[in-house]
């Protein structure tokens, strides 16, 4: 990796970036973007770099620098205790799938009918960045629509087990959970699957459409949560969805809601992060990208298992990289996480992290491609979960 410290001195002298060019600041040196209120770039942050032993001091301006040059980091200014009684939790023997006379009918009633609708509306707000006016909206917008999905495809048994909330953060966009509590009286355990709710656009206070990054992989465990519902789907273990806030900003309220389940000792047994989905690169093959680096091995296999049971396309194993998305913040926490992406990490979407991160940039944004994850969480849960 490059030197932090080459890294801060350029930060240093960032005004003659073009990206100074272009960011409106006032004589206080905070940011004078109507749509970003509460964003103050000199606030300084504690972030943490694959290479450094300890968390470095920077500003806020410092990690967009670092970010643009493709520099990826925990900010664990708010989440000093995350990890600390790590390593005791990993269990990376997962089963053989097996459940597919339930997982199989619920696979045919996925549709790209939701997500489709879903995305348009989720990629329309100007930004959801996660300290941006629109980010705190757009997570309104989808706790409402999480709602409504309820109340019209769960029975009225299943509803009563199921709890929809925020959790909050001090920038302004909340993380979301929804649990679907188990039925069974002595299994404590709980089966994640997440996404990110906010976008970012390299330049921050540009548009910010995030359709791909991560849009897709938020309508993606969507349609898998509203597949669940119609199926009636009681686990015996308790199954949660999550979309997180502030991933772009360094995993921040992954690792919040990462911090607080180690606090209280909840039994995560496995964690899945969808983010992006829909992007099938022009003349390559279409394929399950699954990250093989800063994940479980035990749930990794079991994933690659999913796929081969389930989905109509096969898997292919690459790297991000650390701290890449938010499956890092419960490695962190010493929790099995496994992430899965559209394709190799070569061959995804280019148009991330900027104004053409949008559905119709291309015919490469796929929503039958999109689906394969739909049913790659479903049969997660339904393995994972477990159902009588
Ligand atoms: C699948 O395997 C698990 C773990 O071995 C077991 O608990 C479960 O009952 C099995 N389910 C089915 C449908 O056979
Ligand atoms: C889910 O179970 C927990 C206990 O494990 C309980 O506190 C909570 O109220 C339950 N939620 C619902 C919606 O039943
Ligand atoms: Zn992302």
């Amino acid at each position: 990796m490059k030197s932090l410290l080459s890294l801060v001195a350029l930060a240093c002298v960032a005004a003659a970036s073009p990206v100074a060019d272009q960011v409106p600041l006032n004589s206080q040196h905070a940011l004078a973007h109507p749509d970003f209120p509460n964003f103050d770039l000199n606030a300084v942050r504690l972030v943490q770099f694959e290479d450094q032993s300890a968390p470095v001091q920077m500003t806020e301006w410092q990690k967009l620098e670092a970010k643009s040059r493709g520099f990826k980091f925990f900010d664990v200014t708010d989440t000093p205790h995350l990890g600390s009684s790590a390593q005791l939790r990993i269990q990376s023997v997962f089963p053989e799938p097996n459940a597919t006379e339930k997982v199989l009918p619920i696979l045919k009633t996925l549709s790209t009918k939701g997500p489709e609708e879903n995305l348009r509306k989720f990629s329309s707000f100007r930004t959801r960045h996660y300290r941006s006016e629109t980010g705190a909206q757009s997570q309104a917008w989808l706790v409402s629509k999480i709602a409504e999905i309820t109340e019209e495809w769960g029975s009225d048994s299943l509803q009563e087990k199921i709890s929809i909330s925020e959790f909050p953060h001090s920038w302004g966009q909340n993380s979301i959970i929804v649990r679907i509590n188990g039925t069974s009286s002595t299994d404590d355990g709980v089966v994640v699957i997440g996404a990110h709710q906010d976008s970012t656009n390299m330049l921050f206070f540009l548009p910010a459409p995030g359709a791909d990054d991560d849009g897709s992989g938020s309508v993606t465990i969507l349609e898998s949560y509203r597949g669940l519902l119609a199926a009636d789907f009681h686990p015996e273990r308790a199954v949660e969805f999550h979309w997180y806030s502030a991933e772009e900003g360094g995993l921040l309220g992954s690792q919040a809601v990462a911090q607080h389940y180690e606090a209280n000792n909840v039994n995560v047994i496995a964690m899945s992060q969808f983010d992006m989905t829909a992007w099938v690169k022009r003349g390559t093959r279409e394929e399950v990208g699954i990250i093989g680096d800063f994940v479980d091995e035990g749930l990794t296999a079991f994933n690659k298992a999913l796929v081969e049971t389930y989905l109509d396309i096969p898997w292919v194993e690459t790297k991000c990289g650390y701290a890449c998305s938010d499956h890092a913040s419960w490695m962190k926490a010493g929790y099995p996480s496994s992430f899965t992406i559209e394709s190799s990490f070569e061959n995804s979407n280019q148009n991330i992290h900027s104004t053409n991160d949008r559905i119709d940039v291309s015919d490469e944004f796929s929503f039958d491609h999109m689906l394969e994850f739909s049913k790659l969480a479903v049969a997660f849960a339904v393995e994972l979960g477990g159902s009588k």
